[in-house]
This record gives structure tokens, sequence and C-alpha cells, in this order.
């Protein structure tokens, strides 16, 4: 992701469409990210239904539809969408796959959901936007459902992806969400050790 540019206004649509056209996609492990396979491994989390906001083209949609998620992946630029729906056809795998802004999600989506993952896409959206994801993150979860995120301590100004450190998440999720984990995973990708927390969090 270029830190140089927007620096103040962050990312809209077209910036992140850019980068699918210009096949520029930094952030993108080209893998489930590794925190994740441990928390499935470990029965952090169970099957049911779950959302993947920002999925970019979505390697953690597949991991759980390959895994028995009633699975949804949702992102705003048309390229990571084509990504995922491309995926899922090669793969012959159900999963849906959404068009869709997150923070436009209609009232048909509240409690819907078990479970949202996510990564790289707190960190994506302007911090300005930080109370509009928690207020449509805690609509859409079912009571008692889990958010499981990795969320980006850059330790840098700018973005994306901006800073984001654990009092941030404290500050922001506390009154809706017990904090089970914020911790940094040792089992991050190289690149992004040391600088990933992992949260798991619980709707109240
Ligand atoms: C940094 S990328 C991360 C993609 C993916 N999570 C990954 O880690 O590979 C951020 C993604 O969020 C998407 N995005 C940003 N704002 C969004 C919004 N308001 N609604 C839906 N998608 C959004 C962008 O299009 C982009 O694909």
């Amino acid at each position: 992701m270029d830190t140089t540019s927007d620096k103040n206004e962050g990312y809209a649509r077209n910036d992140w469409q850019n980068h699918y056209d210009n096949d520029d996609l930094q952030w993108d492990l080209g893998q489930v990210a590794p925190p994740f396979i441990r928390l499935w491994e470990e029965n952090k989390f169970f099957r049911g239904k779950a959302i993947i906001p920002g999925c970019g083209q979505g390697h953690e949609v597949v991991f759980l539809a390959e895994n028995g998620f009633q699975v949804t992946g949702l992102d705003y630029a048309p390229g990571a969408v084509s990504l995922l729906q491309s995926a899922i056809k090669e793969k012959s795998l159900q999963a849906q796959v959404l068009h869709q802004d997150f923070f436009q999600l209609d009232d048909t989506h509240n409690a819907q959901y078990d479970l949202m993952l996510e990564q790289a896409f707190f960190c994506a959206i302007h911090p300005s936007r930080r109370p509009a994801y928690v207020e449509t993150v805690t609509r859409i979860l079912k009571k008692d459902g889990l958010l499981a995120a990795l969320f980006y301590e850059t330790g840098e100004k700018g973005g994306p992806p901006f800073n984001t450190t654990p009092s941030d998440i404290l500050d922001h999720f506390s009154d809706d969400f017990h904090i089970e984990t914020l911790e940094k995973t040792p089992h991050s990708v190289e690149k992004r050790k040391d600088k990933e927390l992992l949260g798991l969090l619980r709707k109240k």
C-alpha cells in the first residue's frame, strides 16, 4: 500500500480498484493468514455463518468454505470480487460473494453472523470510520458472535495501512465486546512479525 499519498484522507474505492487494475496487491499474503489456521486447528471458532469484509481476493473465504462454513466474502472493489468469484468457481465451492460497501450493509444482515473474520481491513479504512466499523460489526453479529481479527500495528503515521494499537481496539470495542484475546501473535508471516495483533472479541 502506498503510504506516501492520501495520508489525511485515506483511500476511496477507486484507489483500491487501481491496485487491482495494476495487479499490485502488496497486502495479499498469497495464502490464508497462518494465525487463522491456528485458531481453526485449536477450535477457537466453530462452523457457522461467517462474513469476511474487505476480503480482497479472499484466501480466508475459500478456507472457510472448504471447512464447511456458510461464508460471505464482501469487498467494494470489483477487482477483488472478480478474483474471489473465479477462485470459488475454480474450486467448485459454495460461498456468497458480495460486491458491497461494508458500511452500507442493509438491515437484512442484522444479527445474522456467528463469526466475522478479517485482516488488513480495519487498518485499510480511515480512522475516522472506526466508529462506523464498530457499529456495523455490532449490528451484523449475533449475540455472543465472534470477531476474529488481525489488527495491524504499523507504528507509522498515515496510511493505509493505518496504525492500530491495543488501546485503539480497547477504546473502540470495549462497550460492545468482551475482549477475550488481544495480543501479538507468534504465528504471523515473516514480514508482519511483531506487527499483528490477534483479536478475539465476543459481542456482548
Ligand atoms: C488492504 S486490502 C486487504 C484485502 C484482504 N483482507 C487481504 O488481507 O488480502 C483492503 C480491502 O478492503 C476493501 N475495502 C476498503 N474499504 C471498503 C469498504 N468500505 N467496503 C468494502 N470493502 C472495502 C478494498 O477494496 C480492499 O480490497
